[in-house]
Parts: structure tokens; sequence; C-alpha cells
């Protein structure tokens, strides 16, 4: 059960560490380190064609850290009463996306990379990809 307001004002741009040298840089996101959640899995979306979306769903219990490991993408965010868009473009900020928020990913520029880290493995049973569906899902009472 959610023990937080879901929406999207709980959907934030965080600024991550960025330890930098003479050859770049590096940022680190490690469990404990203002993460609200432990990372159980990593994914990322590239070669993601031009004009096309990703996204499109929400999840009921899954948290998100969403960065732009390269290029650059916006989020869309919904939580069935507000939208907003989220312009990320550089590896060191994050988008914390909790529960209970459907999102499209648009805008992707070329050579884009899109890294997620996420608090549970891979499970279809916690998506919601129909809209309608999600409207109802956040009409119910999930202490949400
Ligand atoms: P999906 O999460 O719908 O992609 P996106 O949100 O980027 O548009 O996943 C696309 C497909 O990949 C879907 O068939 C499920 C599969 N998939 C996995 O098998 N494991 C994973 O960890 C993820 C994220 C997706």
């Amino acid at each position: 059960m959610l023990n937080f307001v879901s929406d999207i004002h709980n959907c934030n741009v965080v600024e991550l560490s960025k330890i930098n040298n003479r050859a770049g840089n590096i940022t680190v996101i490690q469990n404990g380190d203002q993460l609200p959640f432990d990372i159980k899995r990593l994914y990322y979306l590239y070669d993601v064609p031009g004009g096309s979306e990703r996204g499109g769903h929400a999840h009921k219990g899954l948290y998100q850290l969403i960065v732009a490991a390269s290029g650059c993408f916006d989020v869309i965010l919904d939580d069935g009463r507000n939208k907003k868009i989220i312009e990320l473009n550089r590896p060191n900020f994050a988008l914390m996306v909790i529960p209970g928020i459907w999102r499209e990913i648009v805008n992707f520029s070329s050579g884009a990379i899109c890294f997620v880290l996420a608090s549970e493995k891979y499970s279809e049973d916690d998506y919601i990809r129909n809209y309608d569906e999600f409207l109802t899902f956040k009409s119910m009472d999930h202490v949400d």
C-alpha cells in the first residue's frame, strides 16, 4: 500500500553526484544514497527511432529513477488529474517516478540512452497498460 499521495508533485528531478576530473565525469547511484528504494533492476532504452514514443503505461508498485545517460528526451507524467513534462538532458540529473503514475517518453534525440533504475524485477502484473484502467485504479482507495 502506498503511504503517500501518488501524484505528479511527488515525481521530481534530483541532482546526482558528479565526480569531475580531467578525463570526464563519474556519476554514482547506489543503494541507500538519495533513493527511497533498493535497486533490483537496471534497464536502458536505446536506438529509439526519431518520432517514436515509449512508455504509455503506469505501474502499481514500482519505483523508478530515470536518467538520460546520453542525449535527451521528455517524460510526460500524468496522475489522472494533472500532467507535467520533464525534459531530461544531463546524465547527472534523474527523475523519480513513483507508483501510480502514467508516463510517456517522447522526443528522443538521436543516440539518446534512457537509463532506468527500478525497485523490482520485471513483472507484467505490475503494469497498467490501458488508460481507462489506470483512471479506475486511481479512483479506487489505495490510500494513494
Ligand atoms: P515496456 O516496459 O512496455 O517498454 P517501454 O515502457 O520502454 O515502452 O517493455 C517493452 C517490452 O519489453 C515488453 O514486452 C516487456 C519487455 N520487458 C522485459 O521483458 N523486461 C523488462 O525489464 C522491461 C522493462 C521490459
